[in-house]
């Protein structure tokens, strides 16, 4: 039997979005499978799962059960499953939803070829979610771009064991890529234009790639070598933990003009004792003055969070806290959630003992507080020249849309010549996440 066209859905993080399009390189490769955006017209379904909350895990039955009808009509049709909810529940899935084909995890997407011709030959369940090192990375297709931004992972997994968090469970722990492999990537991304790289991973800072002759990096050296790279004007970093946010890292600030001043640097909690219960391994105060050392060098950096909302044991004064961190760092733009308790994790032991309307109070309270800041950050920049990346033609209208530094949308007049360069733009007016501006010479 032969397949031709595949739909993917992709829940969760950035890594998602990655591993998918990873997911669409290797089977357009191995079965000339072409992308579909309607999920009528294919004949393989994948579902790339997230189960960092509650929510995110309900999603995956209410999606299958949708493509379950498609299936009662035409039996040929492939369903896989993959992501974190794959590697943590593995063959349990069928018990909700037999009609699965193929269940695959984050670390062995680049097996789905030989998964699928399982599955079309035998119509058997194929099932692989273990976490075989970096081999994946191995077994991909050359990285092909389409557009002026770009991903790279640079490592997998965490090795943190924050005391809420699944990701060590599903993506096991951290494995870093060597550091030729990621320059390499880089390099063939930059000759088909991309202009900026997003260097992803659970947990950035705590990069190891080895150099050809075994000697250890760390990302500040990765930093510092992808900047030399030929047409890489700008680099980004997602995501980091506070305490692996070194010197050398806040350094690189200094030394490496292409690194943006926006950084993602989440502390989840103002409460030192509800750091310390997260196990976060650092205090307000040391997250604090890493943040002050950082902008001594970049005193404009904008700095974004996650924050948990509601862990157990959080009282009013706890609550306090974060509130008051907020408005103390002056975050831009950041998430927040409330409270998701996730089986096997230290934390799901711990009582569950904030009242969900409190929670949904304090979530309020703090979404409120993120939205006033990041709404005066956008309105400071009303006059102000910024570099933008100009990445397409505006959806709506004949103007050009570009982001600054801090990932603000930006529209503005000009030829399409410009799309790939960073230009200068005066900001004329700002609302919310979006500024107008125009050119400047
Ligand atoms: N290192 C990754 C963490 C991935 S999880 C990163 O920083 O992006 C992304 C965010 O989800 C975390 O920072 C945390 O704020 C939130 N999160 C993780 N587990 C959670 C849980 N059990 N309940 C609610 N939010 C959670
Ligand atoms: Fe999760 Fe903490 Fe790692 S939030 S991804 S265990 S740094």
């Amino acid at each position: 039997m032969s397949v031709s066209k595949l739909h993917i859905r992709t829940f969760g993080c950035q890594m998602n979005e990655y591993d998918s399009s990873k997911m669409i390189d290797v089977l357009k490769n191995s079965h000339n499978l072409s992308l579909t955006d309607n999920a009528t017209d294919a004949d393989v379904l994948l579902l790339n799962t997230c189960s960092i909350r509650e929510k995110a895990q309900e999603k995956l039955f209410h999606q299958l059960g949708r493509w379950r009808k498609f299936k009662e009509k035409n039996p040929n049709i492939v369903i896989g499953v993959g992501g974190c909810v794959a590697s943590q529940e593995g063959e349990m899935i069928l018990d909700r939803a037999p009609y699965v084909d193929i269940i695959f995890g984050p670390q062995t997407l680049h097996r789905l070829p030989n998964m699928l011709n399982d599955a079309l030959n035998s119509r058997e369940v194929s099932i692989d979610v273990s976490f075989p090192e970096i081999e994946k990375f191995d077994h991909l297709p050359e990285p092909k771009s389409n557009g002026v931004t770009a991903f790279v992972s640079i490592m997998e997994g965490c090795s943190k064991y924050c005391t809420f968090c699944v990701v060590p469970y599903t993506r096991g722990e951290e494995v870093s890529r060597p550091l030729n492999d990621v320059v390499e990537e880089v390099t063939i991304l930059a000759s088909q234009g991309v202009r900026e790289v997003n260097l992803l991973g659970q947990n950035v800072n705590s990069y190891r790639g080895l150099t050809d002759d075994g000697l250890d990096t760390d990302l500040a050296l990765l930093i510092n070598i992808v900047s030399q790279i030929d047409g890489i004007d700008r680099i980004r970093f997602t995501t980091s933990h506070p305490v692996e946010f070194s010197d050398s890292l806040i350094n690189a600030y200094n030394d490496v003009p292409e690194l943006v001043s926006h950084l993602h640097l989440p502390i989840q909690s103002g409460s030192d004792r509800i750091l310390s219960l997260m196990k976060r391994g650092h205090t307000a105060l040391e997250y604090k003055s890493k943040i002050r050392r950082l902008r001594k060098i970049r005193p404009n950096i904008s700095i974004s969070s996650d924050f948990i909302i509601g862990f157990p044991g959080e009282n009013d004064e706890d609550f306090n806290d974060t509130l008051n961190l907020i408005n103390e760092i002056n975050f831009d733009k950041s998430f927040s959630f409330i409270y998701s308790s996730r089986p096997g994790t230290p934390a799901s032991s711990y009582p569950d003992d904030v009242e969900l309307n409190i929670k949904k109070q304090r979530l309020a309270l703090v979404q409120k507080t993120i939205d006033e800041s990041t709404e005066s950050i956008s309105k400071s920049m009303i006059g102000s020249i910024q570099k933008v990346l100009v990445e397409s033609k505006a959806r709506k209208d004949d103007n050009l849309y570009g982001r600054t530094e801090n990932m603000r949308n930006t529209h503005f007049r000009g030829s399409d010549n410009l799309i790939g360069k960073i230009v200068d733009i005066k900001i004329l007016n700002a609302r919310g996440n979006s500024l107008i501006g125009e050119l400047v010479n």
